[in-house]
Formats: C-alpha cells, sequence, structure tokens
C-alpha cells in the first residue's frame, strides 16, 4: 500500500494529457472508445444528457428496480421519466417484463447494471434476437459496470451503434478518488470543467490517501471486527448534494489524481482478483453471473454461516435504499459483503 501511495505521488509529475491519452488506450474495447468523467454518477448523468431525444417516451429511461439510487437519480436528473424493471434473486432481468415495457412505453433508454455480480444485461446482448428487437425498437442501452470495470471486455461488438457503459474508479475496482468514464461509439461532449478549489482538491486528495492507506489506518486504530453484530442498519443511499458526490454541470472532468489512481489500480486488477478467490473459496456466497470478479458478493443468508470467520471479519455493504426514499430497500434482508481484493476488512 505504501508503494502504491508513492506511485500516485511519482506519477503527479507525468502530464495530465499523457495519462489521458493511456487511459483510453488501455480501456477502450473495440468501437467503444473510453472518455474519462469527474465519477460513475457524472459519467451517467453525461450519457444519459447525450442521449435524450426530443418527444416525451425519448425521455423514458427504464432502469432496474433494485440498483444503487445514484442510477436512477442521474437519469432523472438528465430529465429522463424513470419505469423499473423487476430482477430474480441473483439480479438478473426479468427479461419478458423488459420486453413487454419496451413495447409498450417505447422508452429511449434501457439500463442495465451489474450489481454484485449480476449480468447487467450482457448475456441478453449476446442474443441476435433481442438485439434485433433492442434496433428495431430504437433503444438505446446503457450497461452499468461500475462494480466492475473487467465486465467491458464483455460488450457485444457488433452492437456498438446502440450499446453504450459506464465505469467508476471510485474505490470497487480498484481504490479510487471518484473518478470514472463512459466507454461509447459516440463522443459524449463534456459538459463542463472541474471547479478546481483548494477545498475541493484537498478532499480528494484527503479521500485518496485515506483509501491508499486505510488498511494500516484500520490496524493502527484497532478497529473492532465483526460488524455483522451492527444492528441499527440503514440503507445504503446518496443524496447526490453534497461535494464530490453531487452531480450537477460543474464537475464532469476528471482530476489529474483521479487519472492516476486508475492507470495504477487498472495494472493491479490480476492481483486484487487473485485476493477475491479466498473468500469465494469458501463457498458461502450466491453465485451471481459474475461473483468471481465482483467488488460485492451477496452470502447466503443462512443461520450459523454469520459465525463463520471468513464473514464476520469482513466489511458488509448495507443493502440499498430505494430512489426517492432511503428507509425503503427492496431486498432489506440482503447479507452482502466487501470482496475487492483490497480494504475488505
Ligand atoms: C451500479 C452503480 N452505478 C453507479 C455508481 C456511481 O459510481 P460513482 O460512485 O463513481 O459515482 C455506483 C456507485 O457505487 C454503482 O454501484
Amino acid at each position: 500500500m505504501l508503494t502504491h501511495a508513492a506511485s500516485v505521488f511519482l506519477l503527479h509529475f507525468l502530464p495530465k494529457q499523457v495519462l489521458w491519452n493511456r487511459l483510453v488506450r488501455d480501456l477502450s474495447v473495440g468501437l467503444y472508445t473510453f472518455q474519462p468523467c469527474f465519477s460513475g454518477r457524472s459519467a451517467l448523468f453525461s450519457l444519459a444528457s447525450e442521449l435524450r431525444g426530443h418527444g416525451e417516451s425519448q425521455r423514458v429511461a427504464l432502469v432496474p428496480e433494485y440498483v444503487c439510487n445514484v442510477v436512477p437519480k442521474a437519469f432523472s436528473l438528465a430529465g429522463y421519466k424513470i419505469l423499473t424493471y423487476g430482477t430474480n434473486a441473483v439480479l438478473e432481468a426479468e427479461w419478458d417484463e423488459v420486453a413487454k415495457l419496451v413495447v409498450e412505453t417505447k422508452p429511449r433508454v434501457l439500463v442495465g447494471a451489474s450489481i454484485f455480480g449480476s449480468s447487467a444485461l450482457l448475456f441478453e446482448l449476446e442474443d441476435p434476437h433481442k438485439q434485433a428487437f433492442l434496433r428495431s425498437h430504437k433503444v438505446q442501452v446503457v450497461v452499468d459496470l461500475a462494480q466492475d470495470i473487467r465486465l467491458r471486455h464483455r460488450l457485444p461488438m457488433n452492437c456498438s451503434d446502440f450499446v453504450h457503459a459506464v465505469l467508476s474508479f471510485n474505490d470497487k475496482s480498484f481504490p479510487g478518488a471518484m473518478g470514472g468514464g463512459i466507454l461509447s461509439e459516440r463522443t459524449v461532449p463534456r459538459l463542463g470543467e472541474m471547479s478546481t478549489t483548494l477545498e475541493s482538491c484537498l478532499l480528494l486528495y484527503r479521500m485518496a490517501i485515506g483509501r491508499c492507506l486505510a488498511p494500516l489506518l484500520r490496524l493502527a486504530k484497532r478497529e473492532p471486527k465483526g460488524r455483522l453484530s451492527s444492528s441499527n442498519q440503514t440503507y445504503e443511499y446518496s443524496f447526490c448534494e453534497t461535494f464530490p458526490y453531487c452531480i450537477d454541470k460543474q464537475t464532469l472532468a476528471p482530476l489529474k489524481l483521479q487519472l492516476i489512481m486508475a492507470y495504477i489500480g487498472s495494472k493491479l486488477i490480476g492481483v486484487f482478483d487473485a485476493r477475491k478467490r479466498i473468500l469465494l473459496r469458501r463457498g458461502l456466497h450466491l453465485n451471481t453471473a459474475f461473483s468471481a470478479t465482483a467488488a460485492y458478493v451477496m452470502v447466503k443468508n443462512e443461520p450459523f454461516e454469520h459465525d463463520v470467520r471468513e464473514v464476520r471479519s469482513r466489511r458488509r455493504k448495507a443493502p440499498y435504499g430505494i430512489e426517492g426514499n432511503s428507509a425503503i430497500s427492496l431486498r432489506p434482508t440482503d447479507l452482502i459483503l466487501h470482496n475487492k481484493g483490497f480494504a475488505d476488512l
């Protein structure tokens, strides 16, 4: 981790454009060109704004009902009406419901999101019949890969005319201080430059240092383990109002720090993947489509399993609250553990 912090410092001597170009080279896949943004949420907002049409149905977005609330929020801030579709126990889309909603509501955008390793519609997008169906209904698809940057290699190479994706560098696939971007054949205009006040810069640097050194800091503070015993659970919810979590036109371009962290982080993915296997080998998790590389896994919610040391010692992620009401979750009893390969304890 100290080497990580030292590399972050040294890479500041490279010009920002060099880092930018390297990330574009490393993260683009086929015709999906990587376009860096300030965060995953601002990437969603920029892409949503770019895809929005003029008529009423051109402003409808179909979003999974259970997802990080930031996803529907970014679309509604970009002027969309949000409709939701159901997902099953392992967070896969109920395709029949999606298809019915597409026919009935003619949405401009269909969003798939990889949550705890679910497939984010990537399997559906491999099917030629479903591709033809979506094309014929003129639906643009946004594949949210914020929780697993590796899945970008699974984007369908023959669908870049209507499929786009979003990545996040915000401490899910590797340590980061916000940061993210868009993968699209279209060039999405940058809606605004980051207003770099000294205060906002310092805040992001503090965030980055904290995240690079998190394991050491926790050790020094001798934080108690066994977070599963905490009883008054709240749901995960972002109001997206205060910097750096806000989504607005002033915070869309990335800082050099974020490009550096993404550059280093993307080189360390193999190391993090190897560490993920420690928990996965215990077989306590629910097998979602891509749980092997996901940043979080769902654990079978059975009695006694919670006493297993690997489960007790892990950081726990609260279930998602629903957009507009942080006190309600559609899956309040789910047990979700961090499995990023870094800062999991
Ligand atoms: C599925 C999903 N999409 C988007 C985001 C937003 O990413 P960021 O935190 O980089 O804004 C998150 C955040 O955790 C997420 O889980």
